[in-house]
């Protein structure tokens, strides 16, 4: 599969990933069928149908503005309408994986963190209140985990050894972490410590914009926010997605590194192609008795 390489060579003290930390993860079986993937970020919401054999829309990438205040049932409302769009093209069979990736920590079907939505998510039975507005079962995943997925199934992450950081940066920065080729959920790297302060408020786009500053500027403090998450656990590949990735050609020469930077291969529909990814991922372990679904984080 292409790999769109940082066009710009950040330093690299070591060059390349170790090739055997676990050993070379072996890519899931392939998935095949479609799923439905939602994503909910701060000003859209998106949904399509996912060809999981390919990657590819298997039908129009449907969205609506993320109604503020962002409240759990105003969401949902607007899950709804749009999944219902969806269905007046696409007959939207019974047992249709359906994910839908929401920007916090999941655990146990519901978000336990809110910090860019409505903060009456936190505890809201999020997978059985979206389930019952769809009419059918839904499965939630952490946005950026979802956008991860994505690139482990298709793209920049596949079958890559060792230990892998996704980045999404975009209004928050969202974190999808990878050992071996399996997802370790909720890390939540946006929030760690930085100059004393919650990192993302200080260094995801949204806050590069409303602090004013040039890409030069912040550039270095956003090398020096990853150096951070390297002195921590030295990842052998670094991923970068989100809104801020897609403007690369701004910002790209000055970024620095000790791993490998890599961007994204999906940019405006990673989050959808992964949750319909996640949510077909599960429902397979599930049936196949299984233990423990890889992405869910429960
Ligand atoms: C949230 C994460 C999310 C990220 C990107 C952060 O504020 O805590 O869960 O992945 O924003 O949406």
């Amino acid at each position: 599969m292409a790999r769109r390489s940082a066009p710009s060579a950040p330093v690299a003290l070591i060059a390349a990933p170790d090739p055997k930390p676990g050993g070379t993860p072996k890519p899931a079986a392939p998935l095949g069928g479609l799923a439905l993937g939602i994503d909910v970020g701060g000003t859209g919401v998106k949904a399509a149908l996912v060809d999981l054999a390919t990657a590819e829309l298997a039908s129009a990438r449907v969205r609506e503005r993320t109604p503020q205040p962002a409240t759990p049932e105003a969401v949902t409302e607007t899950i709804a309408r749009v999944v219902g769009r969806i269905a007046m093209e696409h007959p939207l069979p019974e047992h249709l994986p359906v994910g839908c990736g929401l920007p916090g920590v999941v655990k146990g079907g519901a978000l336990m963190t809110a910090a860019n939505i409505d903060p009456f998510w936190v505890g809201w039975p999020a997978e059985e209140r979206i389930g019952a507005a769809l009419g059918r079962r839904v499965r939630i995943f952490n946005d950026a985990d979802a956008a991860g997925l994505a690139e482990l199934a298709y793209g920049a992450a596949a079958g890559q050894a060792g230990t892998t950081v996704m980045l999404t940066i975009g209004t928050g920065i969202g974190s999808a972490v990878f050992l071996d080729g399996r997802l370790v959920p909720n890390t939540e790297y946006g929030h760690l410590e930085f100059h004393g302060r919650d990192a993302e408020t200080l260094v995801s786009g949204a806050a590069r914009e409303r602090r004013k500053l040039g890409w030069k500027r912040w550039t270095r403090e956003f090398n020096e926010y990853v150096a951070l998450i390297e002195k921590t656990m030295w990842p052998d590949l670094l991923i970068y997605g989100g809104g801020v990735s897609k403007e690369w050609g701004k910002w790209g020469k000055w970024a620095r590194s000790r791993a490998p930077i890599v961007l994204a291969r999906y940019l405006n529909t990673s989050g959808i192609i992964g949750a319909a990814w996640a949510a077909a991922d599960a429902e397979r372990r599930e049936t196949s008795g299984r233990t423990g679904p890889a992405a869910s984080g429960r």
